[in-house]
């Protein structure tokens, strides 16, 4: 994997905020809910582009072009991050998902794979806005050892090669250690390609 710390400016951090939050007015947040039993994740999630990632405890996780409660089509993907990835990426098409995580309160993501994308070879390209996350990054089997590291606003990862398909999730968000979101928390901007290229 790759981490490019402080890769967005705190005026460029500010703006993706505001933009951010501007097109979740549209797209409202949705408590995410896992297969079968139905629990609720603890993040709550909105997406931008052609996909977005959504789970329920019936249909479980999989892509879908509209958002679930109001039907209309997923807001676009901001510019600047299409740009991110034409920048990082090293992939010939573009992004078709932008998952957007919003961790308030005690928030946190378990340890997973990114495994619902066809597109196996496209890389995952992740921004990180607001309070500090501790990440954590295991291996390709839930049993590897994993390691842990603080992401900060503006940071960026890139998994790609083999770290595409590495278990990986956020421990903890250490609150307030960011004023960046009204209210306080963190938001994670997550890129990926779902189908593959023509
Ligand atoms: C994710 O793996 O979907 C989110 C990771 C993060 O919030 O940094
Ligand atoms: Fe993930």
């Amino acid at each position: 994997m790759r981490l490019a710390p402080g890769y967005f400016s705190a005026a460029q951090q500010a703006a993706l905020v505001e933009e951010v939050l501007a097109l979740a007015a549209a797209a409202p947040f949705v408590t995410p809910r896992l297969p079968r039993t139905g629990a609720a994740m603890s993040v709550v999630q909105t997406n931008f582009g052609p996909l977005g990632w959504v789970t329920d405890q019936a249909l479980g996780y999989r892509y879908e072009p509209a958002h679930p409660e109001t039907g209309a089509p997923w807001p676009p993907i901001p510019d600047v991050l299409l740009e991110l990835w034409r920048a990082v990426a090293d992939y010939g098409a573009p992004p078709e998902a932008c998952l957007v995580n919003l961790y308030r309160g005690g928030a946190r993501m378990g340890l997973h794979l990114d495994a619902d994308e066809a597109a196996r070879d496209a890389p995952v390209v992740s921004v990180s806005l607001g309070d500090t996350a501790v990440f954590r990054i295991g291996g390709p089997r839930r049993q590897d050892p994993t390691r842990s590291f603080r992401l900060a606003s503006g940071d960026v990862v890139v998994l790609s090669g083999p770290s595409r398909h590495f278990h990986h999730g956020v421990d903890r968000v250490l609150a307030g250690t960011s004023r960046l979101l009204p209210g306080g928390g963190r938001l994670n901007l997550t890129l990926r390609r779902v189908t593959p290229p023509q």
